[in-house]
């Protein structure tokens, strides 16, 4: 059995949360090896890169879920007892309820209403000065996820509720008060999700058939029992809060956009050239930094011992950068998914595998649906200008955003 190579720090957190989606690729590098060992949140822990790793990370026999989210994760992304902690049939479970709201149709319905909120908000940007892109869109977000899950929104609480969904996003590898903001977020919202759960149950609130509000709401589990009100009310954000984080995603293709102006004109009315575009913005921009399991039992990979319980991190911005998988990773270059066949462990933004016996993404082709109307709306609906602003992107900042939140003007309706 071979050593797995090291990174000798006695404990690499701190590094970890300076370098962020540098942490793992980096090490790799130095180290000549697609894994390593280092110790991080006081405990050793395998980072694992590349396709094969990927392919290893998302077999469920080998990894459980259980106990692999740090606290933090849990306090403010996740919540606590919600689908990403779960394994084998209370996952399956939980998860086949996830994807039952995934239909083609509601998948195409939700693009529908992002696509009305956005030609909606033209006029209002064409009028005023200028504005940016990512509190605009997280709004328009916010209002399509909320109508399509059949959940209640006054006017007045959009920019409210967008609050603590960002907060959410924002608190896991955040130190001090970004850290409990997203604490702050997550109670809050878990309170009046449990309450929309509760009414919907009590008959008091109807929810549309097939919404996730009231799926969530009626789901009984694997044993027949409805599930709690507090978990009930984590699942309903585990909708509401990633829909909402598509927005960094928009900003990231908006940059794309303004980077590598030609492809203004080969996505413009082009769906086959659009869904390439979105799968290198995909590829290509920093989102999820790494996923997180625990070996469920001993076993040998390649050599390497891999003991039971330990921590292993997949890197997903690594993986998606790799140049084994991504000939030129660092060039942004569509075309390259033009003739792509799929793969699930080799494009890995949103996680591997299977959507419905593994972890991988739930939203997964929401977050393709959105992304391809931002697009056209972005090239077909609008011309706008994006002035001088500091669109650099912080590859230490977990999850990276261009400080500016991408500020355009100019605006004016084309179509
Ligand atoms: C903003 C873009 C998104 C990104 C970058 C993203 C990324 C991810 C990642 C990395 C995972 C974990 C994979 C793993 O644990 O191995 C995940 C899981 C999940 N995502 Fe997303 N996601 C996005 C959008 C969405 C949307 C729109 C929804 C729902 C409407 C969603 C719902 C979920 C759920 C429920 C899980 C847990 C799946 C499981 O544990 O089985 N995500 N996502």
């Amino acid at each position: 059995m071979s050593t797995i190579p090291s990174d000798r720090s006695p404990e690499s957190t701190l590094a970890f949360l300076r370098e962020g989606y540098r942490f793992v690729g980096p090490r790799c590098d130095r180290l000549g090896s697609d894994i390593f060992q280092t110790r991080l949140l006081l405990e050793p822990t395998i980072c694992l890169r590349g396709r094969p790793a990927a392919e290893l990370f998302y077999d469920n026999e080998r990894f459980v879920r259980r106990g692999a989210m740090p606290m933090r994760g849990q306090r403010t992304l996740v919540g606590v007892a919600g689908v990403q902690g779960l394994d084998g049939a209370a996952h399956r479970d939980r998860k086949a309820m996830f994807m039952s709201i995934m239909t083609p149709a509601a998948v195409h319905h939700l693009g529908q209403l992002f696509d009305d909120e956005w030609r909606a908000r033209i006029p209002a940007w064409a009028e005023s000065g200028p504005v940016v892109l990512y509190d605009e869109v997280a709004r328009m977000l916010t209002r399509a996820v909320w109508a399509w899950a059949g959940v209640p929104l006054a006017d007045a609480d959009v920019p409210r509720r967008t609050a603590e969904m960002h907060a959410m996003i924002e608190g896991p590898a955040a130190v001090g008060p970004r850290y409990w903001r997203g604490v702050l977020g997550r109670r809050r919202a878990e309170r009046w999700a449990g309450d929309a759960i509760k009414r919907v149950r009590s008959g008091a609130l109807p929810a549309p058939e097939g919404s996730a509000l009231r799926v969530i709401a009626g789901h009984r589990d694997e044993q027949g029992i409805l599930l709690p009100r507090r978990i009930a009310a984590v699942e309903l954000l585990n909708v509401l809060r990633p829909t909402v984080a598509v927005d960094r995603f928009v900003v990231f293709a908006a940059l794309a956009l303004h980077d590598h102006p030609h492809w203004r004109d080969r996505v413009r009315g082009d769906d086959a050239a659009t869904e390439s575009f979105v799968q290198e913005v995909r590829r290509y921009y920093p989102f999820f930094p790494v996923a997180a399991a625990r070996v469920r039992r001993s076993f040998e990979w390649q050599g390497y011992a891999f003991p039971q319980g330990r921590r292993v991190l997949l890197d997903l911005y690594g993986t998606n950068h790799h140049p084994q998988l991504w000939p030129e990773p660092e060039q942004f270059r569509p075309e390259r998914f033009d003739d792509w066949r799929g793969d699930p462990f080799g494009l890995v933004p949103q996680g591997g595998g299977d959507h419905f016996t593994g972890h991988r993404c739930a939203g997964e082709w929401i977050t393709i649906e959105l992304l391809k109307r931002a697009v056209g709306n972005l090239t077909g609906s609008m011309s706008y200008r994006v002035p001088p602003q500091d669109l650099a992107l912080d590859l230490g900042r977990m999850p990276a955003l261009p400080p500016s939140g991408l500020v355009v003007d100019g605006v004016r309706r084309t179509a």
